[in-house]
């Protein structure tokens, strides 16, 4: 039977770090803000953003959210992220995607300035991580290095399978790996033999968006097994990309839905997000 990875519980180790820095950033005189913009009325999105929100206040973070309607064009939008550029106040911005239909994505992100890019999007901010040079850490992967950590999961040498490739999770994920020296495979949905891949894995990351798509068959003995996945199931209740109750009988260590990841992704934010107060507020 496997460990079960709490994310609740290392999160809020690190957002009781996060607090104290801000109180000491407050001490002397520097307020640390983030900007929350979301667009449209999209459930899990609001859902998402209000956990983001409650986060912050427990941390001492300001954060300021601009809620804009669904039929907002892409030039409002970048007109109010230019404008949050400007703002000393704000010292991060988060875009909640995905964005509705007709916005143009890939402009708002590359419109953040890379200084305020809490989230690590920005192609300045992901070229940083690709050479393994970190200003800003991709939140959902760091997250789940800072769990391996906590539960003194080694990655060097491990072979390390991840599923999925999208520029949020799958290739920041590869990239933390590999810095920590494991042998890192990428599969994804044109993968021919996925299961053959994925029982090779010491530490296998699923990041598919899939309910229950990996099953204990895909698993080797004793694997690390992290559900990135954050779906619903057929009765409407909140599920991850593995079926956690077979899985659980094989692997070594595995991360619950909810109360795994997802937490772990909020606490990298925050932290993120005292890192642009910092480098703002620096005087060198
Ligand atoms: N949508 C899903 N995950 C994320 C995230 O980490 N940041 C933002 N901005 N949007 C998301």
């Amino acid at each position: 039977m496997a460990r079960l990875i709490d994310g609740r519980e290392v999160s809020a180790s690190v957002k009781r770090r996060v607090a104290d820095e801000v109180a000491e950033l407050n001490k002397n005189g520097i307020e640390v803000g983030l900007a929350v913009i979301i667009v449209g009325n999209n459930p899990a999105s609001r859902t998402y953003v209000n956990n983001k929100k409650k986060a912050c206040a427990e941390a001492g973070i300001n954060s300021y959210e601009y809620a804009l309607p669904e039929d907002t064009t892409t030039d409002e939008l970048l007109s109010l992220i230019r404008e949050l550029n400007r703002d000393s106040k704000i010292n991060g911005i988060l875009c909640q995607l995905p964005l509705p239909e007709g916005l143009d994505e890939k402009k708002v992100i590359e419109t953040i300035s890379p200084e305020k890019d809490v989230d690590a999007f920005h192609a300045v901010n992901t070229g940083h991580i690709m050479i393994g040079d970190y200003t800003f850490l991709p939140c959902t992967p760091a997250g789940i290095t800072e769990m391996l950590d906590y539960y003194n999961i080694d990655v060097e040498g491990k072979h390390c399978v991840v599923i999925g490739r999208s520029n949020i999770v799958g290739k920041p994920m590869a990239m933390l790996l590999l810095k920590r020296n494991g042998t890192v495979t990428v599969c994804h949905s044109k993968t021919v033999d996925l299961a053959g891949y994925t029982r090779q894995a010491d530490i296998l990351v699923a990041a598919i968006g899939k309910p229950y798509f990996v099953t204990a068959d895909m698993v080797k003995d004793g694997a690390v097994v992290i559900d990135v996945g954050m779906n619903r199931n057929a009765e409407g209740k909140l599920c991850g990309d593995v079926d956690f109750a077979e899985v659980e009988k094989k692997a070594s260590f595995i991360t619950p839905v909810p109360g795994g990841v997802g937490p772990m992704t909020i606490a990298t934010l925050l932290k993120n997000t005292v890192t642009a107060a910092k480098r703002q507020n620096s005087t060198d």
